[in-house]
């Protein structure tokens, strides 16, 4: 198969794109936003047409729209979920070798609680990034009524919230334990009936609830950070019906041609014994061209990718039907 016989991007196209670098990657980052992670990507996409729509949702989780608690207990516990440090928790034994983010507590995405506000690691990236998905890809109706969605490495769950607000019903999975009760504790405290947080790593998203069970898979943030990341956009394809949709976006290499590059954990870990932050450490990253060629190889169809500031890559698959996979050296071998 070469790129040019391939549908909705060939490799002349995303070439295009990475030289025209639009205009929103230009645009300069508040300083109130500098150093947080997801700050270089929100670049120029507040300005679009969905982002203060989206916004506005967030409001639905406001104190005054508490259901199981009141406001005063309901920041008392949040404030315990912060600064959590529990690596026994999360069953890890040598917490020095494991990622900073999933030892101690650090709130993801920016949240304003009315009488409380708390800023996220990621910033207003639920946001930017939904908002990015719709106006710039064209790839996530504003009204998710009867929609069910995966978000996989929810974090404590911004946009897997924004999703439900939307009317999707969500199921929100990350492999870090105290991330998922704090956002099972936003969904009792708020009463949102269509959230189901749950703590599961990626790779255990199979089975009965997960193979052929959504219209949706987010796939946001977390490609780089696992160690096959052709499995798991394997396993992504797999929770799609059929006619669904996957929206991934993650950090990527600049390059026009398909590579991935190695980075593992070795420098954060070094960080960690110097008492330095381990912000969280990168596997693999992909080049535009190779995510893309990954999302076809695992099975998807109409495949389109568009490199986004801060070496990001946002990208949308459809599952036209089940489609077998080469076999050859897959890690595991029960896919379907
Ligand atoms: C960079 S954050 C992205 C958060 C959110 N999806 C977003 O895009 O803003 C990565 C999240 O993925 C989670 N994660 C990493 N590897 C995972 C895996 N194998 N399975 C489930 N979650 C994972 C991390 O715990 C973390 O919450």
């Amino acid at each position: 198969m070469t790129e040019g016989r391939t549908r909705g991007f060939p490799g002349k196209a995303l070439a295009a794109v990475d030289r025209l670098m639009p205009q929103w990657a230009k645009e300069v980052v508040p300083k109130s936003l500098r150093g947080r992670v997801g700050s270089r990507m929100a670049e120029g996409a507040r300005a679009l047409p969905s982002y203060a729509r989206l916004a506005a949702l967030m409001s639905r989780y406001r104190v005054d729209r508490l259901v199981g608690t009141d406001p005063a207990t309901f920041e008392a516990r949040i404030r315990e979920f912060l600064d959590m440090d529990d690596a026994a928790m999360e069953g890890f034994r040598d917490p020095e070798r494991q990622r900073a983010f999933s030892v101690r507590f650090r709130w993801g995405h920016d949240h304003d609680f009315g009488s409380f506000a708390l800023p996220g690691m990621m910033g207003d990236r639920h946001l930017t990034m939904l908002a990015t998905f719709r106006d710039r890809l064209g790839a996530l109706p504003f009204s998710l009524e009867g929609k069910r969605m995966l978000d996989i490495g929810c974090w404590t769950g911004g946009a897997s919230l924004v999703l439900a607000a939307m009317g999707a019903e969500v199921v929100a999975v990350d492999e870090v334990r105290k991330y998922i009760e704090a956002l099972g504790y936003l969904q009792q405290a708020f009463g949102i009936e269509g959230l189901h947080p749950q703590t599961r790593s990626l790779y255990e998203c199979r089975g009965e609830g997960f193979d052929d069970a959504f219209d949706i898979v987010l796939f946001a943030g977390v490609l780089y950070h696992v160690t096959d990341p052709v499995l798991a956009l394997r396993i992504v394809f797999d929770c799609l019906k059929n006619g669904g949709t996957c929206l991934v976006e993650t950090a990527a290499v600049r390059s026009r041609r398909s590579v991935m590059k190695y980075e593992g954990p070795s420098e954060d870990v070094a960080a960690a014994r110097a008492g330095d932050v381990a912000s969280g450490w990168n596997w693999f990253l992909p080049s535009a061209l190779a995510l893309a060629r990954m999302m076809r190889d695992v099975g998807f169809a109409d495949v389109r990718a568009e490199a986004a500031p801060g070496s990001r890559v946002y990208a949308v698959g459809r599952r036209a039907g089940h489609v077998d996979m080469l076999r050859a050296g897959l890690s595991a071998r029960d896919v379907r």
